[in-house]
């Protein structure tokens, strides 16, 4: 049987710190879905269509990663798509409680889907989304903490 995992977040845009999450867990699986939760409360820089090109970009020639969204709840699409595993990265210590209380949801809505954790990388641990577009709204090079599609992307939308 095919070990399909799911790999959910906002991914606002996407980093080399979710990509290097997303390489060493696509060693571990079958098949990774990167999936973008389209229902957050988040107010997101980049709409759905973006961000879902953004990743296609990156993860071109990662054979078995697939790209798709949802506005619905993550365990629910894991369930209609196969798959029994959640895929999250821990970066520091506080990444843990939202991960525990996360964790304790998807838990309760279906006891059958586990996450498996995988902890960045030294070099990775201190980037995340918002970081990258303070950095890029001020004017700093921000070509070696993201793929080269979301460098496109922030040029286009500009
Ligand atoms: N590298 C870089 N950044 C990372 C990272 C990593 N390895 N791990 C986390 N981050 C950052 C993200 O960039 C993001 O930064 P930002 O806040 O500056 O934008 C932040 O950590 C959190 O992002 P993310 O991991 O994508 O979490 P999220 O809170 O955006 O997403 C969902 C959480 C989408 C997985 C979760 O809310 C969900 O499954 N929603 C769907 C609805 C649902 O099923 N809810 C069930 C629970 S009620």
């Amino acid at each position: 049987m095919k070990r399909i995992a799911i790999y959910p977040g906002s991914f606002d845009p996407i980093t080399n710190g979710h990509l290097d999450i997303l390489k060493r867990a696509s060693k571990a699986f079958d098949e990774i879905i990167v999936l973008i939760a389209d229902n957050s409360n988040k107010h997101c820089r980049f709409s759905v269509n973006e961000r879902l090109e953004m990743i296609k970009g990156a993860v071109k020639k990662m054979d078995n990663v697939k790209v798709d969204s949802t506005k619905g709840l993550t365990v629910k699409y894991a369930k209609e798509h196969g798959a029994k595993f959640l895929i999250r990265g821990l970066r520091a210590v506080s990444d843990f409680e939202y991960e525990f209380t996360l964790n304790a949801a998807n838990e309760y809505i279906d006891h059958d889907i586990d996450t498996v954790y995988f902890m960045s990388t030294t070099g990775h641990n201190f980037i995340s989304s918002s970081y990258i577009d303070s950095l890029y709204s001020s004017g700093v090079d921000i070509s070696s903490l993201v793929p080269e599609s979301v460098v496109k992307m922030y040029k286009e939308k500009k």
